[in-house]
């Protein structure tokens, strides 16, 4: 239906671009010194990011198999699937930064003097950069595989 499509695609717009914006916010915030309320900020938009990037599956999902194209139109098109591997590195990439951001909150929670180790910050902003070019990579595939590409 029209207005199912047309919904699904205006909620998978949102999300994605509120993932996007998130993954920006979380690079912004880790330049330079982290003080304990910033890693409790970082810690807070990281688990956002976890429920926003969950409801973009579920959400792309529903796209497949209620869009207007159908879902034959997809899971037979390459660029599709590109699209999927890029989402799946994306997650993956993503699971140093939680994992940090989790522990340097528990560090700072329990030791006010606590700092994050240099060599840890570069790791979780180098995370962060690959997670802003695999989205890139989406969006590419993204607009071509609407377009029919991929066949
Ligand atoms: C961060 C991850 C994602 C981003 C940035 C993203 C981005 C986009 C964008 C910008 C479009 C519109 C393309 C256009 O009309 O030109 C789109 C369409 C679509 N996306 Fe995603 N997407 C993401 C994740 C997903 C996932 C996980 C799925 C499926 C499981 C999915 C399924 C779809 C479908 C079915 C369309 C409709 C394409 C069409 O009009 O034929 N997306 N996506």
């Amino acid at each position: 239906m029209e207005t199912t499509d047309l919904l699904l695609a205006i909620v998978h717009h949102i999300l994605v671009f509120s993932v996007a914006a998130l993954i920006a916010c979380e690079s912004v915030l880790t330049r330079g010194e982290l003080s304990a309320a910033a890693i409790k900020r970082l810690a807070g938009l990281d688990r956002h990011y976890g429920i926003l990037a969950m409801l973009v599956i579920i959400v792309g999902v529903g796209r497949v198999f209620y869009g207007l194209k159908g879902w034959e139109f997809y899971v037979y098109n390459w660029v599709f699937w590109a699209k999927m591997v890029s989402f799946l590195a994306v997650g993956l990439l993503s699971i140093i930064p939680t994992m940090r951001f989790l522990s340097w909150n528990r560090q700072a929670s329990a030791n006010a003097s606590f700092t994050v180790p240099a060599a840890e910050l570069s790791s979780v902003r180098f995370y962060l950069r690959a997670e802003m070019v695999g989205i890139v990579l989406i969006l590419i595939f993204a607009a071509a595989m609407a377009r029919g590409y991929g066949y």
